[in-house]
């Protein structure tokens, strides 16, 4: 057998296998599970958008490759959501590439900056991709910890300076996941100073722009000034339309960073099909009442967990936006072992916060993904669950 790359060894995802593991297990074994886990979109794309994607399909001409910069459509599309959502200017044509799935930017834009060696600062916790494509890319990790006193926001000054020196990058996601904190403008703005003083190039995945609640609206990180001097914003279709399948996304700001990526991308892959990005643009440029449709009931589904699991005595923080709630882990165990525990006997499947960095030991994160029903049929076997730890 050949050895695999090294490469191959640094991408651990044992929490994540572990609990993938136990999740086959106890089907195995007949178990009926509510799967809390993954962040996948359950709700369907509105009909129009469905329709289009459809009589796109049937037409013989959307079939070609349409290239790393996409159409000229859907750039303009994103542009002129970015002007309506944000009130920020972009030009098409240089700052702004479509992707196929924010994952695809969010885990190629290292292979554009990162030689091995170089150093990134990473949020822990973090989504998983940020370690991963940092990783594939020969570099080296700074892990920058999202602390519950601090609004899950990083300390720019606790940053050790002479690492913030030699990093070359910054992740930064909000709202964020798995930890559902928001940041506020004033927060970006001391980040384009800090990445100017550290000269860091700023990525900022906005994947959940789109996801707030009870009329907050999250800020883009390009409305801080001199952000597109210092960084990109990386945006999904998939949570804001439910069209996680579908593989659309684009990334905006800096065109320089824009062009090196794409120049990444043209070598790796042809671009996205058109129908996909036909129906994107509709989707940007017409779809607000499905949007608000989808905050409602996410905000809905939010309001069923915490209110259940208050009521047994499970208190958690009301997530301002995305479609996660991060709790803090109820009993004397750690993470993993009260994720498995809840696995186990109640037949939940939540992420245990380790799953996310060291920073995330102490909590799980519930990911919104069911409908009202079954999660009051996981309130109910967590009430249950709990009354049996104490
Ligand atoms: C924070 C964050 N960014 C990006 C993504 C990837 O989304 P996409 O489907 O656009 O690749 C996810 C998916 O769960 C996510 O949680």
């Amino acid at each position: 057998m050949l050895v695999p790359s090294k490469r191959l060894d640094s991408l651990g995802a044992s929490v994540f296998s572990e609990m993938d593991n136990l999740k086959r297990e106890l089907e195995k074994e007949g178990k009926h599970l509510i799967n809390l886990s993954i962040g996948s979109p359950d709700r369907a794309p509105a009909l129009e958008i469905r329709k289009i994607l459809s009589q796109t399909v049937l037409d013989d001409s959307q079939y070609g490759y349409t290239l790393t910069r996409g159409t000229d459509d859907f750039r303009r599309a994103c542009a002129e959501w970015y002007q309506e959502r944000f009130g920020v200017d972009l030009n098409p044509e240089t700052e702004v590439l479509p992707l196929m799935g924010s994952q695809d930017g969010l885990a190629h834009i290292y292979l554009a900056y990162i030689d091995p060696g170089d150093l990134a600062l990473i949020p822990d916790p973090g989504y998983p991709i940020y370690t991963a494509g940092l990783m594939l890319a020969g570099g080296e990790k700074v892990a920058v910890p999202l602390l519950e006193e601090n609004g899950f926001l990083p300390d720019l000054r606790q940053i050790n300076p002479d690492l913030a020196r030699k990093a070359k990058l910054m992740f930064l996601n909000y709202p964020n996941n798995p930890t559902a904190a928001v940041a506020p403008l004033s927060f970006f703005e001391e980040v384009v100073a800090f990445a100017k003083e550290y000269d860091l190039l700023i990525c900022h995945d906005a994947a959940y722009s789109e996801l707030a609640f009870e009329g907050y609206r999250p800020v883009s990180f390009l409305q801080a000034k001199g952000a597109k001097e210092v960084g990109i914003e990386f945006h999904s279709v998939s949570k804001t339309y439910n069209l996680a399948g579908a593989r659309l996304g684009f990334v905006v700001g800096n065109a320089d960073v824009i062009r090196n990526l794409s120049q990444v991308k043209s070598n790796i892959d042809y671009g996205v099909f058109r129908p996909v990005l036909t129906a994107g643009a509709y989707a940007l440029s017409s779809e607000k009442d499905s949007i608000e449709e989808n905050r409602n009931a996410y905000q809905r589904r939010r309001d069923i967990l915490i209110e259940g699991c208050a009521s047994a005595g499970w208190n958690m923080p009301n997530p301002q936006g995305s479609m996660f709630i991060w709790a803090p882990v109820p009993t004397k165990q750690d993470s993993v072992a009260f994720a498995f525990k809840l696995a186990r006997e109640a037949g939940v499947i939540v992420v245990p916060g380790l799953a996310f960095g060291d920073y995330g030991e102490g909590y799980v994160r519930i990911a919104m993904v069911q409908d009202e029903s079954v999660l009051q049929e996981a309130v109910r076997r967590i009430q249950q669950f709990l009354k049996k730890c104490q």
